[in-house]
């Protein structure tokens, strides 16, 4: 099948031209810029299911998921409806609310880890309160994370040498950062011997989202966690991502391992804003009002996130759900890998649940150091066939893409389609 129609968009660029007088790069999160594949930004004004709308006019199949948050589409029905009644009857009262009840009676019961819970407004705020619960309750400084990891941009999870790296991060913060690669036990174990009785927590994405989904080779997460009992400091998941993503209950479900604080975001809101962070009462009961660590926010728990929230999670209780994102998924990487095999060219496909990546490298990708061989190039190529055959990609060569419940296999069909057009012109 010849596949011809290609989108304009030249509101989008005069869009773009006008934003970024206004606002730095024209983004609000630099993630969203064009910067590594080139080209003007889309604006879009409407989503729909598996669909986005741009303000050309033009319709695209996307696969950026609003970086994860859309699980279920965009404009689920019954999670607008629910949003809706709630910001009829107050957006915020910085008071309890029976819905904050609701969703955290309904989240801990999905993720035995925990039994209490604390909503925050984005993944950002859960990992950089996790992280200072986690020091406040063991007494100790020291974090322990993995090259290549993104956790938000609070500044003890950023730093200098990975593809999101930041300046303006005091040396006495960083310092209280370790890194070690993904992957790789014995480094790990090396690390906590070294920083001994000094490690408070060791921070994981259980499967790395944004150097290539990357998932834990074999026995990896249960080293891990063997290795943070033994060194009696907390481990810490980060679900931002993988939360209700690739299995309900998290990569913990998926890998039988069990965190000792939990970070939740994205998919937990139905596209609300959110956080979410929790554990076993015996660490969460260390935060204020209970115990000395200190954490909040005007906007946390509020009505209408709390709302997108409930109606999600009783929308992701029907487990056919993950089995239909699981078959689109296994029929999308079937039909590239069919392409690509044809073609012999050097592309791998990695993936946990829904959430993918295409990554044009010669060889799988396990760690940060093998995600500098991926050819951003190649992907930028890719990238634009894509966008101007109406298919969306996230503009990265390593960020995660994710499908949702609401994708068909037609729409797969079709992207495959269009993406052996594009890899036969490599
Ligand atoms: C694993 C992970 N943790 C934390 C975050 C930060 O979440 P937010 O962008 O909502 O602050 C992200 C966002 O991409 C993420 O992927």
């Amino acid at each position: 099948m010849a596949i011809s129609a290609q989108v304009k968009t030249q509101l989008s660029r005069s869009l773009s031209e006008q934003i970024a007088a206004v606002i730095p790069g024209g983004v609000d999160s630099p993630f969203r810029s064009f910067q590594e594949v080139g080209g003007h930004t889309i604006f879009f004004n409407k989503g729909a299911g598996a669909y986005l709308f741009d303000v050309d006019g033009n319709k695209y199949i996307d696969y950026l998921g609003a970086w994860g948050p859309s699980v279920l589409g965009y404009c689920q029905p019954l999670v607008v409806a629910a949003c809706k009644k709630a910001i009829e009857l107050g957006a915020v009262f910085g008071a309890p609310h029976v819905l904050e009840l609701e969703l955290a009676t309904e989240l801990i019961k999905l993720y035995p880890s925990m039994e209490k819970v604390r909503f925050v407004n984005s993944g950002t705020e859960a990992v950089m309160s996790a992280v200072r619960l986690a020091r406040g309750a063991t007494g100790r400084d020291l974090i322990i994370m993995f090259e290549g990891c993104y956790h938000g941009h609070s500044d003890s999870v950023l730093a200098s040498q990975d593809h999101k790296a930041s300046s303006g991060i005091p040396q006495a913060v960083a310092a209280n950062t370790v890194r070690v690669p993904f992957n790789n036990l014995p480094v790990l174990e090396q690390a906590l011997e070294r920083n001994k009785d000094k490690v408070a927590a060791v921070l994981i994405e259980p499967v790395a989202g944004s150097m290539g989904v990357i998932p834990p080779q074999p026995g990896y997460l249960e080293g891990v966690r063997k290795l943070c009992s033994q060194a009696g400091c907390l481990l810490i998941f980060d679900e931002v991502l993988t939360g209700l993503r690739v299995a309900r209950g998290g990569a913990q479900e998926l890998y039988r391992v069990k965190p000792d604080i939990t970070c939740f975001g994205k998919a937990l809101g139905g596209g609300m804003p959110i956080g979410a962070y929790g554990g076993p009462s015996r660490i969460m009961d260390e935060l204020q009002p209970l115990g000395e660590v200190y954490q909040a926010g005007t906007f946390s728990g509020n009505p209408v996130t709390m709302a997108g929230g409930v109606e999600t999670l009783s929308l992701l209780a029907n487990p056919a759900v993950y089995t239909r994102m699981e078959a689109l998924t296994a029929r999308l990487f079937a039909g590239l890998q069919a392409v690509i095999t044809r073609l012999s060219l050097p592309v791998q496909l990695q993936r946990s649940g829904s959430m993918f990546a295409i990554l044009f490298a010669p060889k799988p990708i396990v760690n940060f150091q093998d995600s500098l061989s991926i050819d951003a190039k190649l992907f930028a190529k890719f990238f634009h066939y894509l966008l101007d055959h109406g298919v969306y990609l996230p503009p990265s060569a390593v960020d995660a893409a994710a499908l949702s419940s609401a994708h068909t296999e037609d729409d797969i069909d079709r992207t495959i389609a269009i993406a052996a057009e594009a890899l036969a012109t490599f």
